[in-house]
């Protein structure tokens, strides 16, 4: 019976290999920080599904930054996998459950998407940054180097989450990852450069594999409230007035959750290679990409097919006056006028790039929308 079950999760396996799973993230322990996060818990959800012998542990300290029901809720869709979805409290910024994680399940690829996210709140929260964004990636740092302590095999692939925010406001579009980022015009921007140089430094000291990815405005159903198509839905239903920044001349490169998941799926299962160098050392095993639509939109041609995607889900009736609920106001500290990303690297090494439109994915936001909220 042990042997059959073995043979067909084998054979399963080999199914999922044509929908691109790579065959090396299957039967891996795979740690997900950040789990009951928007992206995170989505990206659980496809390593469940398409993955029958993975055993994913997620870790989220469940903090308060946004409504908590919306996280229980994500975790609640992964309760189907209980045999194979770990779930632990706690965070990232507590060394020894870091540690403690790693010496228990040992895993093998480890996705940090834990952070502090949000740009203005970092401008009047910078401790909660500091916490989970640098002092929290700097154990997932160590527990990496030291997951290869004693001759074990240890962790073959870091993959963390980085930020299109680290472009802060650079003219030259679309933004590259060739291109510099110095200059950033944030805390939060700062704590994700920051962790893709000290991503950098550990890859180099300790061969680490590890490839960092810079998401672009990332929307979907379950997403983040603070963000504005979700905080622009709840003001409209309210009967509040929205505020467009720097008079709706914003233009962003929204990614469909789905496209974020898809690529962090390919990219953890190619891990950068270890090469040594001319001089004896470690060449680091070290990637960045961007992963982004590579097709901005005006907030106001967003904030439009928004509207309409409202107004279809039945989250707003048919004659709402949308023009009596918009303000047009200057930029906020913090902000940037652009987004657009140079996904050509992502394409080249992946073969793949983001393509769903914004008005599909803004109609399966508001659909669930208003299952969440008026059902
Ligand atoms: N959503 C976007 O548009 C976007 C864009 C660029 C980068 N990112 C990055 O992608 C990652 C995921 O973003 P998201 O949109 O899913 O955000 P999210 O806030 O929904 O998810 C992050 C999760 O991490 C958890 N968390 C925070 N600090 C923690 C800690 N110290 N220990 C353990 N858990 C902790 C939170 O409770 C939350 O559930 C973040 O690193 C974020 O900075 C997101």
């Amino acid at each position: 019976m042990y042997l059959f079950s073995r043979v067909f999760l084998f054979l399963f396996s080999i199914c999922n290999c044509a929908k691109h799973i790579n065959p090396s993230i299957i039967n891996m322990n795979v740690l997900v920080t950040g789990a009951a996060g928007f992206i995170g818990s989505n990206l659980c959800m496809r390593l469940l599904e398409e993955l029958s012998d993975t055993l994913v542990v997620g870790l989220d300290n469940l903090n308060a930054y946004y409504d908590v029901n919306i996280k229980r809720w994500r975790l609640e869709q992964l309760t189907g996998f209980r045999e194979r979805f770990v779930f632990i409290k706690g965070s990232i910024a507590d060394k020894s459950l870091v540690d403690k994680i790693f010496d228990e399940y040992q895993p093998q690829i480890v996705v940090n998407l834990a952070a502090q996210a949000g740009v203005r709140y970092s401008i009047t929260n910078p401790d909660a940054y500091i916490e989970s964004n640098l002092i929290g990636f700097y154990n997932i740092l160590e527990a990496c180097r030291h997951s290869y302590d004693e001759g074990r095999e240890g962790v073959k692939h870091l993959v963390y989450a980085s930020s299109s925010s680290v472009y802060g406001s650079n003219k030259k579009v679309p933004y590259s990852t060739d291109d510099k980022v110095d200059n950033p015009v944030s805390l939060y921007a700062a704590t994700k450069k920051s962790n893709e140089l000290m991503a950098h430094a550990y890859s180099k000291l300790y061969d680490i594999p590890s490839t960092g990815l810079r998401f672009f405005t990332v929307y979907g159903p379950a997403g983040r409230p603070d963000m504005a198509y979700f905080g622009f839905t709840d003001k409209l239903l309210k009967g509040e007035k929205i505020k467009i920044f720097n008079y709706g001349s914003c233009k962003r490169d929204f990614t469909y959750v789905d496209d974020i998941v898809e690529g962090v799926m390919r990219v953890m299962a190619k891990a950068p290679e270890r090469k040594v160098g001319e001089d004896g050392l470690p060449v680091p095993p070290y990637k960045v990409y961007n992963i982004g639509n590579n097709h901005p939109e005006n907030l106001l041609d967003f904030v439009r097919i928004l509207q309409e995607e409202l107004i279809r889900a039945g989250v707003l009736p048919a004659d709402y006056d949308f023009e009596a609920h918009k303000e047009l106001v200057p930029m906020q500290p913090g902000d940037v006028p652009v987004t657009y990303a140079d996904t050509s690297a992502l394409e080249r090494d992946f073969g793949f790039k983001p393509s769903t439109p914004l008005r599909e994915g803004l109609r399966k936001f508001a659909g669930w929308y208003k299952d969440f909220y008026m059902e």
